[in-house]
């Protein structure tokens, strides 16, 4: 924590977020924020005109416009691996030439689902997309949280190497209707392959007979996929400048496209370009992912906060903690900054979250009352996602926000068992309609803020390299080549296989 205005964010007065209401009759002007149909409302959060200066002051300091340019323009900004991180190219923001690929994948992407639909490649209603990581929780959340049920495909998103994920699965499906989709950028990702060869022993043994006939791959190694058997016309590569868990924008979004209609997935990607425009144009008062962004910061460096809690007030919606949890703990998880020096400040913190309801029966009381600070993000949708009473609906949304005023207000009590202190920040997202454009705006928030976040620590959120340590020692663990792991692991691998 180089900066002397880091200093200066720390030693800011740190007044109660009543006392912040209290003395800024406007404050609902410059806090509760608007874009696609989206309303941001940051205004529980301890972000005061004073924070954001001295942030913004911040920002410039550290060159986030410069960044961000660099970002926007498929520079080679992920450093460590030597290229560019182009999602935003696939939802036309970007370098030219990039964002003319990635319209030509998806035209491909476009013509293969036209040749399924006129029953080519055979009479499928039911689709296995198989990966993991970034080439499933976006797809699986995606298809969550905009399918309307009576949609021809059914759909079934499995990642797990435990067979108990796919096993289900097999026994539902119908070999005969059923597409095989495998999504891996790399396509060397053992579950991935270890599923998919399952699917294909399964065809067979039910008497498929062309089994690898019914595979599409979408990869940005189509030349593994080709090795594996996929035939080329089958395959739908997307750039590797487009990392894992920024891909659902690509050729990843394969299935749901199919299972969903294609203008679905085409709304996804405008709904992200507006948020794309808003990053790019809006000064940082004003631009809402850098704004989150200052919020974070600021409760992780001054109020030291570990964790953010995400809960969403919709179960459409339930899968979003789950694909945060990667955006932002994969991407800024690093103990490391750009410069290769160790980073002196606390990077992504934890994400984790849940349903609400549910979660206030559950997790609440901690929230309220532990000792823990926790920054709280409330989601909900304005239109019902259901056709049942309006009570539910009503329900969902007022304790919603009732939630969000109770851990602000708080309520003293001279039982200390019933006391709840309050000043306990959150932010609420509340979408006017929960679609393919509200939801590509909201994921493409969380990628720039994500961003943002990265560029205030100095750190590089395109790469993962602590995931491939665990990947060696399995293999390694795997392998009978004589070569000893830990006495613990060792037992543990004897008292599971035997000696
Ligand atoms: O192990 C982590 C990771 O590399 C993620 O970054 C990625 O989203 C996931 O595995 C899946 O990788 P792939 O798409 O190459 O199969």
């Amino acid at each position: 924590m180089t900066s002397n205005l880091w200093q200066t964010i720390k030693t800011l007065p740190q007044k109660p977020l009543v006392e912040i209401f209290d003395s800024d009759k406007n404050r609902m002007d410059r806090f509760g924020l608007e874009h696609a149909d989206i309303y941001f409302d940051l205004s529980k959060t301890h972000l005061d005109d004073a924070a954001i200066r001295a942030f913004s002051e911040l920002a410039d300091e550290v060159g986030l416009a410069k960044k961000r340019e660099a970002l926007l323009a498929g520079e080679p900004v992920n450093i460590s691996e030597g290229r560019a991180a182009e999602h935003c190219a696939e939802r036309g923001t970007g370098d030219a030439a990039s964002v003319e690929n990635a319209r030509a994948l998806h035209q491909r992407m476009k013509s293969l689902i036209e040749v399924i639909e006129a029953g080519a490649l055979g009479d499928f209603t039911q689709i296995i997309h198989l990966g993991i990581g970034g080439s499933a929780l976006g797809p699986k959340l995606l298809h969550q949280a905009l399918r309307v049920g009576d949609e021809k495909y059914e759909l079934a998103v499995v990642s797990n190497i435990d067979g108990a994920a796919l096993e289900p699965v097999l026994e539902r499906f119908d070999a005969d209707k059923t597409l095989l989709v495998v999504a891996s950028k790399t396509f060397t990702t053992a579950e991935t392959l270890l599923n998919a060869q399952s699917v294909l022993d399964w065809m067979q043994e039910e008497g498929v007979t062309d089994p690898q006939g019914r595979v599409v791959a979408l990869t940005a190694n189509p030349e593994q996929a080709v090795q594996w058997g996929v035939d080329e016309t089958r395959i739908l590569p997307f750039s590797e400048t487009v990392g894992g868990r920024y891909s659902l924008w690509s050729s990843i979004g394969f299935a749901v496209a199919l299972a969903l209609g294609y203008e679905v997935f085409d709304d996804l990607l405008a709904g992200a370009q507006a948020m794309d425009q808003h990053f790019q144009a809006a000064p940082w008062d004003q631009n809402i992912p850098v704004l989150a962004a200052f919020a974070d910061q600021y409760y992780a460096q001054v109020r030291k906060c570990e964790t953010r809690a995400v809960f969403a007030y919709d179960e459409r919606l339930g899968l979003l903690p789950d694909y945060l949890q990667q955006l932002e703990m994969e991407s800024n998880g690093k103990s490391v900054t750009l410069d290769g020096t160790l980073l002196s400040m606390p990077s992504s913190p934890i994400v984790w979250g849940g349903v609400g309801t549910d979660a206030q029966h559950a997790v609440f009381q901690l929230l309220h009352q532990g000792t823990h600070l926790v920054p709280v993000e409330f989601l909900a949708v304005v239109e019902p996602g259901d056709s049942l009473h309006p009570a539910h609906h009503n329900g969902l949304l007022l304790n919603c926000f009732a939630q969000s005023a109770a851990l602000m207000a708080g309520k003293k009590s001279d039982d200390s068992d019933r006391n709840y202190p309050g000043d306990r920040p959150s932010m609420t997202i509340l979408l006017d309609d929960l679609d393919a454009r509200s939801l590509g705006a909201l994921l493409a928030f969380y990628e720039h803020r994500t961003f943002v976040n990265a560029v205030l620590l100095n750190i590089n959120p395109f790469d993962q390299f602590g995931v491939e340590l665990g990947k060696q020692m399995a293999n390694k663990l795997a392998a009978d080549d004589g070569s000893r792991l830990d006495v613990s692991t060792e037992l543990l691998k004897k008292r599971a296989f035997g000696a």
